[in-house]
């Protein structure tokens, strides 16, 4: 099977790529990517040790493609942040996250090849989020049943009202679903669409807007300044998060079995049994990496932020036997021990956090 993974240089595409290899070790894959994300360069040399093949290429462009045709194509570039498009940088995440898109179904329909896509909790509206009823307990808030129909204490689920705002990220990602499904319906393409919460992992390149548990890790190691922002500045906001090889292994099941999964748009996502509130995060950084770092706080909530979020995955659950696994103690560990071994790399590309 040729394999192309738009964006592979980054966290999920990069990881993505190394897992499928060895669980399908005659696919032949190819990252693409522009190297657009700080830090994407160091798994470069990974990559090819692994036996994938690196195309330098800007999905805003169809002629950078690499040859085809390829069987399988994995959308996972993107401009990932939910605060893009606030005060700037807006033709970027538009002409990456969705013309980019485009791109990728244009070239499956010529090459007929399938196509998977990394789609974000952040499809859904904030209102309801933010508005269904919650409590605050010790260490986090959590949500209560009953009020937001599709939102209960278990998360939320596909069935919520898809109506209102969402973030300019949220929006390219959500009209990325509703055209993959229109090439689906006009020209018969096949294609997953997993809508995730919190991916994280070693190698990724977290920043405070993306990639908060590898950031919150890396804070604590490197004894970057951090801040509780927003909510009362109490840091009780919770994420489910995933670690990046329990997604790996769910992907590796669908490319298996891609007939049974096409149509396939949903959450993936650790929900309430895999989340974490930031205050429990900075207990769990602080037992991995032995270092205390004092957490500011910022009363005044940050622009598309949320209180809580976590995805109901109930409709996958009726699907497959897969699960996620790897809980925060096992996720923070293996972000730590990654940052230990590339220190000097990590610090001369990130600066700072
Ligand atoms: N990491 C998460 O928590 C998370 C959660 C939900 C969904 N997702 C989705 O998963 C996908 C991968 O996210 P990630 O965490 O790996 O982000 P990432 O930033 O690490 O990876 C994205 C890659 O895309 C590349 N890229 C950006 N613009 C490009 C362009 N114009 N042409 C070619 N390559 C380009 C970047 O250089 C980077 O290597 C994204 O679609 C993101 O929306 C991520």
């Amino acid at each position: 099977m040729r394999i192309l993974i738009t964006g592979g240089a980054g966290f999920v595409g990069a990881s993505l790529a190394l897992h499928v290899r060895n669980a399908l070790p005659d696919s032949k894959i190819v990252c693409m990517d522009n190297l657009y994300r700080r830090g994407s360069e160091l798994n470069l040399p990974r990559l090819r040790d692994g036996g994938v093949v690196f195309h330098w290429g800007d999905v805003r462009d169809p002629g950078a493609f690499p040859v085809g045709p390829f069987d399988l194509i994995v959308e996972c570039s993107a401009e990932p942040s939910v605060l893009a498009g606030l005060t700037g940088g807006m033709n970027y995440l538009y002409h990456t996250n969705l013309t980019g898109l485009f791109h990728c179904l244009e070239k499956a329909r010529e090459w007929e090849s399938r196509l998977l896509f990394l789609s974000t909790s952040r499809v859904y509206p904030m209102k309801p989020l933010l508005e269904h009823p919650w409590r605050e307990e010790e260490t986090r808030f959590v949500w209560l049943d009953g009020g937001v129909p599709g939102i209960c204490s278990q998360g939320v689920g596909e069935e919520l009202d898809m109506r209102g705002v969402r973030s300019f990220y949220g929006f390219t990602k959500y009209a990325a679903e509703l055209l993959i499904e229109e090439y689906r319906a006009a020209h018969g393409l096949k294609a997953v669409v997993n809508r995730c919460g919190v991916i994280a992992g070693p190698w990724q390149f977290g920043k405070g807007d993306q990639g908060v548990v590898a950031f919150w890790t890396m804070a604590h190691h490197f004894g970057w300044p951090l801040s509780y922002i927003g909510f009362g500045g109490t840091g009780k906001q919770v994420r489910d998060f995933l670690h990046v090889e329990d997604l790996c292994a769910l992907v590796v099941e669908q490319i298996r079995q891609f007939d049974l999964w096409d149509g396939w748009c949903g959450n993936v996502a650790g929900g309430l049994e895999y989340s974490v509130s930031l205050r429990e995060l900075t207990e769990v950084c602080q037992i991995v990496t032995g270092r205390r770092n004092p957490v500011h706080a910022v009363k005044e909530t940050r622009a598309n932020d949320l209180r809580l979020f976590l995805g109901d995955c109930r409709t996958l659950y009726t699907r497959t036997t897969w699960r996620p696994c790897r809980g925060i103690h096992q996720l923070v560990a293996g972000i730590e021990a990654w940052v230990c071994v590339h220190e000097q790399e990590l610090l001369t590309v990130l600066k700072g956090g």
